[in-house]
């Protein structure tokens, strides 16, 4: 039964693409090739690491023939890692919108996937509000910080640049000095500070489309997603609070889950519309943050990404819930 709703899906799908969407014809060949997959590491960390060669290869493993491109905001691997932690993410994000689009294999692709490591999560989602082109089509985020973050995480003895962050985060975190050079300071955010956020938060008060005037073009976007996948790791104990990677809100031991938030209930990005259409899904996974097994990345590169035009199936919602949209 499942099978046969996949091919009906299936065909309809293909029928669309190939008289609607696009302006040729795709061959059999063509519909086979996996999309692109861009992927945005983590707070210190660097695109040219080792761990992330290994996600690229598992990639191609599972779906050959992909395309990875790392996103990066500097050629050089340790120039790359400091803007993990230094910089104006308004800039960073208009730089990543400028080098996709100029890239000759991304740009002419029909959409790419992506996956957001931590920090890169909530970043790939601004791009996808403010530039989405190439547009993507399944957004997969593990550990992010959708909701932000209300402490900096502890840091290794020796990362001085880590430490650097910490202490100037601290120092004045609404300061337009900070926010205008420290990452995580851009995506800070204390319920119980929440006019200063509002006031000075340099990203994810914008993105999240919290401040009275909402960008419709950054709701418009996000709702282009086929896939919204978000996971969190079930012992996680560097973001703080973890339920941010579900855009759950959380004061002190008070936790309100995103369908009962405002930006999900008045839709401000979009999220509401991706539930509805079954795009958007809750997961998690064991261990700490960013303990991630071949086995399951190896899982979610087959489940959301590849070909062009391929079908999802749609995952069993609670009902008890969907009667209430
Ligand atoms: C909304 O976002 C788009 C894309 O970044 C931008 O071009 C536009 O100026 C924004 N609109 C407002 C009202 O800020
Ligand atoms: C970040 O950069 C943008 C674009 O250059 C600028 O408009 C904005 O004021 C900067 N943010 C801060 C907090 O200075
Ligand atoms: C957060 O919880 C504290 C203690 O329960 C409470 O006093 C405060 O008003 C809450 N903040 C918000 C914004 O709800």
């Amino acid at each position: 039964m499942a099978r046969l709703t996949t091919l009906v899906s299936l065909l309809a799908t293909a029928s669309l693409v190939s008289s609607t969407v696009l302006p040729i014809p795709l061959s059999d060949d063509e519909n086979d090739t996996p999309l692109p997959l861009i992927i945005w590491h983590g707070l210190g960390d660097n695109y040219a690491a080792e761990g992330l060669a290994s996600v690229a290869q598992l990639a191609e493993e599972v779906n050959p023939g992909t395309l990875v491109y790392m996103i990066r905001l500097d050629d050089d691997a340790s120039a790359d890692r400091s803007a993990s932690f230094f910089g104006n993410l308004t800039e960073q994000i208009d730089k990543v919108c400028a080098d996709l689009a100029a890239h000759p294999i991304l740009s002419t692709a029909p959409a790419v996937d992506a996956l957001g490591f931590s920090q890169g999560g909530q970043f790939l989602r601004g791009y996808i509000e403010r530039c989405n082109f190439p547009p993507v089509r399944s957004l997969v985020t593990f550990g992010s910080q959708h909701n932000g973050i209300s402490e900096f995480q502890t840091c290794g003895a020796r990362d001085w640049l880590c430490r650097g962050a910490q202490g100037l985060l601290r120092s004045n975190t609404w300061s337009s000095f900070v926010q205008s050079r420290l990452v995580p300071a851009q995506y800070f955010r204390d319920i119980n500070q929440y006019d200063n956020y509002l006031e000075h938060s340099n990203f994810l008060a914008d993105i999240n489309n919290e401040r009275a005037l909402k960008n419709q073009t950054y709701k418009r976007n996000l709702e282009r997603l086929e896939k919204f996948i978000m996971y969190v790791f079930e012992e996680d104990q560097t973001v703080i609070p973890k339920e941010s990677g579900w855009f759950a809100e959380v004061n002190g031991t008070e936790v309100t889950p995103l369908r009962e938030r405002d930006i999900y209930r008045e839709d401000w990005i979009g999220l509401k519309t991706l539930d509805k259409k079954g795009a958007l899904e809750f997961k998690t996974t064991g261990g700490r943050h960013m303990a991630l097994s071949d086995q399951l990345l190896g899982e979610v590169i087959k489940n959301y990404y590849g070909p062009y035009g391929r079908s999802f199936e749609k995952e069993e919602t609670d009902s008890a819930w969907q009667e209430e949209l």
